[in-house]
């Protein structure tokens, strides 16, 4: 009916009765972004499916962070060109960063792609759709040093109803050498601190009890009015006075509901303060853990890599945060064979890594990405084997301190929120406790939404398991 509809010359496609369906890569920000598609598109119409079958236009949100996330998008890719002859109408977009660094290329490249549409032109989507189903490719990759979709609420995707995560800002300024985040997001922005407090206050409403705080550099959030990244020194006075940085914005989100968890992610080591971290003190739903990757241990090292840090300040700060903190989960990103990295400044790595005694990390060999500093002005020179060998070091040590830490709670009681069922089994639920480690119970008389005391019987490297033994509600 509808396609006889669409095939009489003179009519109007009613855009209206299209469905689509969002399949997201990379990191949060991007999830948080499909939820803004989301909105943007239902605003105009378009019904969101879960299911890919039922889809009439199918958006991929890519990510570029490492060559192997693009190539897993391009299998992605070759996958639904069978979807496309079993449909020939279906429409196929993509998004997100892997659409920005390639920009009209995919569309070249990508046969079967016929939409781009990069992290910035999102409320551009449904004319970029109506002139799609007009028989045109179309493309939006502009970067904007404004938009943040502030006032778009979005709708949240394959949710839990527990945990959501929330946008503070968008783009990347530190041009950290080996970092593609810059040239795909664009410049730093923050988003009107209001918009962010009211987004909290209707995910309370609404029964969630996390958020997350999204930015790719949280510690340099700051509200003056909008607009680009401008240090504190160079507001005016009366942009200082009204101005809101991290710290206060964090307190701001906590006073939204004392039942509401809140974390937030990333830190970046050169900008993280004390008031941060004073302001996590000051509220007890501000959760104990901090995600603060320090990439390298070896100072010449984090220099290449245009950090900004040394290896001693971020013993310090981790030091600083043992010290105010004690109970605060830490957890890291590291990359391993960096440009020109020897054996001695690996080694570096690893005693960081001992030093600091991460809860977990993130872990990945160097991937040069073109255009960023380091594949302009070094060379990637550290064989893959070596990259690889060294790399298997660093997850072996990091895996050896998780298991010891996690073996160590084993007898004593952890708060968590309790989010969905286990993934192996639907009579085990799993939460985080306050510093962010996945705690797995069975789901005898509980909710999603609940907050456990959960006794902890056994442990795994990257889990614990235990029994309930009380129910309360608190965070
Ligand atoms: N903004 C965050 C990181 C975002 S990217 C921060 O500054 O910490 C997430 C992680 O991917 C980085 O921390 C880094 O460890 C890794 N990464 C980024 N670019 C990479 C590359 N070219 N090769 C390998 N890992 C990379
Ligand atoms: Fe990339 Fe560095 Fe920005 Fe993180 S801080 S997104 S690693 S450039
Ligand atoms: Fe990937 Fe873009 Fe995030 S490159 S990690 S999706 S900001």
């Amino acid at each position: 009916m509808e396609t006889e509809l669409l095939e009489q010359p003179g009519l109007k496609k009613d855009l209206t009765t299209r469905t689509i369906y969002i399949e997201s890569y990379g990191c949060a920000m991007n999830f948080a972004d499909s939820e803004v598609v989301a909105t943007i598109l239902g605003e105009k119409g378009y019904s969101h499916t879960p299911s890919e079958e039922d889809a009439d236009i199918i958006l991929i949100n890519t990510c570029s962070i490492r060559e192997n996330a693009e190539q897993k998008i391009r299998h992605r890719l070759n996958h639904l060109r069978s979807n496309k002859k079993r449909n020939h109408k279906l429409i196929i977009g993509i998004l997100g960063c892997m659409a920005e660094r390639l920009k009209k290329n995919l569309l070249e490249e990508e046969k079967l792609v016929d939409l781009v549409a990069g992290p910035d032109s999102y409320r551009d989507l449904p004319k970029l759709l109506a002139e799609v189903e007009d028989g045109q490719k179309s493309i939006n990759v502009l970067l904007s040093l404004e938009e943040t979709y502030a006032e778009i609420n979005p709708t949240r995707l394959n949710s839990n109803g527990v945990t959501a995560f929330v946008s503070i800002m968008r783009g990347c300024d530190n041009m950290c050498s080996f970092c593609v985040v810059p040239f795909t997001r664009g410049r730093e922005r923050s988003r009107d601190a209001m918009s962010i407090v009211e987004e909290v206050r209707q995910l309370a409403t609404l029964g969630y009890k996390e958020v997350t705080l999204l930015g790719q550099n949280v510690d340099s959030y700051l509200w003056f009015g909008g607009g680009p990244k401008k240090e504190f020194s160079k507001l005016t006075v009366e942009e200082q006075v009204n101005s809101i940085n991290f710290a206060k914005l964090l307190g701001m989100v906590a006073e939204v509901d004392e039942k509401m968890r809140i974390r937030f992610s990333t830190s970046h080591p050169k900008d993280i303060t004390d008031e941060v971290l004073y302001t996590m003190i000051r509220y007890p739903n501000i959760c104990n853990y901090i995600h603060l990757p320090a990439q390298s241990g070896s100072t010449r090292i984090l220099d290449l890599m245009n950090r900004n840090y040394t290896r001693e300040w971020y013993l310090n700060k981790v030091e600083r945060i043992r010290e105010l903190i004690p109970e605060c989960g830490i957890s890291c990103d590291i990359i391993s064979g960096f440009c020109s990295e020897t054996e001695e400044e690996h080694q570096e790595t690893l005693s960081l890594m001992e030093i600091c005694e991460f809860d977990f990390s993130y872990m990945y060999n160097y991937s040069e990405r073109p255009g960023t500093l380091a594949a302009r002005k070094l060379k990637d020179d550290i064989p893959l084997e070596v990259k690889s060998r060294r790399l298997q070091e660093i997850i072996a040590l990091q895996n050896r301190v998780s298991k010891q830490k996690n073996a160590s709670r084993v007898g004593s009681v952890v708060r968590v929120l309790t989010e969905s069922v286990s993934k192996k089994s639907n009579e085990e639920f799993k939460g985080r406790s306050d510093d962010n480690i996945t705690v797995i119970f069975p789901a005898d008389g509980v909710q999603p939404g609940d907050y456990v005391d959960v006794l902890i019987e056994r442990s795994t490297t990257t889990s614990l398991i235990g029994k309930v033994i009380n129910k309360t509600d608190k965070p």
